[in-house]
């Protein structure tokens, strides 16, 4: 019998990880630089955290949640995101009373029941940050940049960030009226899918992606009109200061996100070679997400980014991945796999990477080597043996010499300039 995975999963294989390690180092070191340190919360959390947390209106919340009842009858939800548990975390720990401003990051598996196709998968990874307790423009632009500055790192150039502001709690109710009032002339001639959300969450039009919706939405009033003053100048300040980082934007008056705890400024990174999921990166402000959650009002903001669709830009732009190894070792009897057997593991004791072949065939050997991209092939048969000597091949500049088996590990740790005291 043979087992498949289910729908919307997959595995990560050898060949493919050395990019997930990429994505992963070149985030950990840019976090480390902007001074963030990582938080890792539970893969489950009781089903209210993202009920308050992402909304309850929010498609998120109504169709894509992997809830369960544990045999305790708890209600408990695979995480779909990692703002509202990174937020349930800091009340619950009063992290933001021994550090204000909280700078977190997160990476790791989430689970949303989405409908799979390139790019959307129901169990996905994310790399996240959240910038707790400060509510400056400097915040926003600051965490906007790092975003950008990540993506420019890992090479990727080719991506526009789209930028919007939904402002305050105050003008939630004026916008969605706004949108109403536009739309209720031309209601019935819009799919029934949006006829829905006309009521329930009528934001959600404005962003969606289906083209003859768009054509009508095109020559609705900017939402921003209905802002206040303070949320105008705070947006115009992040702009600014957008500008003077030379982050290259667009404004894009429809962008409101799905979730429901947006406040004030909401982004997303957008990508032309990942099809219709052309999102690799969204976030923004969520100043009252704290206190929804029964802790302190803490402004907030952050961003959340898809690592599946961050590989798929990795192989649009062909970046190559090769893996090696330092040295491969191929002894041709028994007496000499002992002897090289004992090299390789003093040698891996210096951090030097190491693989031995097990079989006497000196062709197909060196094949494995060459599959490896070994640097260096260490081979001894029996006649080296009787001469106390090894075969030590450069396999990068073709060279060949002769080294007595005493010294073998000496001149190893000499060539890959390893200091004999390195030992680890
Ligand atoms: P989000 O826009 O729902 O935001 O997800 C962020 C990113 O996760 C997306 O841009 C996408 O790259 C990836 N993603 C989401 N769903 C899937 C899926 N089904 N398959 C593959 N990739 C996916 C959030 O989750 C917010 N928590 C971000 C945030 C942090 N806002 C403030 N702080």
């Amino acid at each position: 019998m043979s087992f498949s995975i289910p729908r919307g999963t997959q595995d990560i294989l050898p060949e493919d990880i050395t990019k997930w390690h990429l994505i992963e180092q070149t985030a950990r070191n840019l976090f480390s630089t902007y001074n963030f340190s990582e938080i890792r919360t539970p893969i489950f959390e009781n089903t209210d955290v993202f009920a308050r947390g992402v909304g309850e209106k929010s498609e998120l919340f109504n169709k894509e949640m992997y809830t369960f009842e544990d045999k305790g009858g708890r209600s408990l939800t695979l995480r779909p995101e990692g703002t509202a548990a990174v937020t349930r975390s800091n009340i619950m720990h009063s992290l933001y009373k021994r550090m204000n401003p909280l700078k977190l990051y997160y990476i790791g598996p989430f689970f949303r029941y989405e409908r799979p196709q390139a790019g959307r998968y129901r169990q996905f990874h994310q790399i996240g940050v959240e910038y707790i307790g400060e509510s400056s423009a400097y915040a926003d632009a600051e965490v906007i940049a790092l975003g950008y500055h990540l993506f420019e790192s890992l090479g990727i150039s080719d991506l526009k960030v789209h930028i919007n502001s939904v402002g305050c709690k105050v003008a939630r109710p004026v916008i969605e009226e706004m949108v109403k009032q536009f739309l209720s002339n031309n209601l019935n001639k819009l799919p029934q899918y949006i006829q829905d959300k006309f009521n329930e969450n009528p934001l959600r039009i404005l962003d969606s992606k289906d083209e003859s919706v768009q054509a009508y939405i095109a020559g609705m009033p900017d939402i921003k009109e209905a802002l206040t003053q303070e949320s105008k100048d705070h947006f115009f300040s992040v702009l600014q200061h957008l500008d003077e980082m030379q982050i290259p934007y667009e404004v894009t008056n429809t962008l409101v996100r799905g979730l429901e705890y947006y406040t004030e400024t909401v982004f997303e990174i957008i990508s032309d070679h990942l099809g219709a999921q052309s999102t690799v990166c969204g976030g923004g402000r969520y100043n009252n997400l704290s206190k929804e959650l029964g802790g302190p009002s803490l402004p907030a903001f952050g961003f959340g980014f898809g690592i599946e669709r961050t590989v798929m830009l990795l192989d649009h732009i062909n970046k190559e991945f090769t893996t090696s190894i330092d040295i491969y070792f191929i002894p041709l009897d028994t007496l000499s796999r002992d002897l090289l057997f004992y090299v390789m593991n003093k040698l891996r004791g210096y951090n030097i990477s190491c693989e031995i072949g097990y079989s006497d065939q000196l062709k197909s050997q060196l094949k494995k080597a060459n599959k490896l991209n070994a640097k260096r092939v260490v081979i001894i048969g029996e006649d080296e043996r009787e001469q106390k000597l090894a075969q030590y091949k450069d396999m990068i500049n073709r060279t060949h010499e002769m080294v007595p088996c005493d010294q073998l590990v000496e001149v190893i740790l000499n060539d890959f300039d390893v200091n004999e005291l390195a030992k680890v």
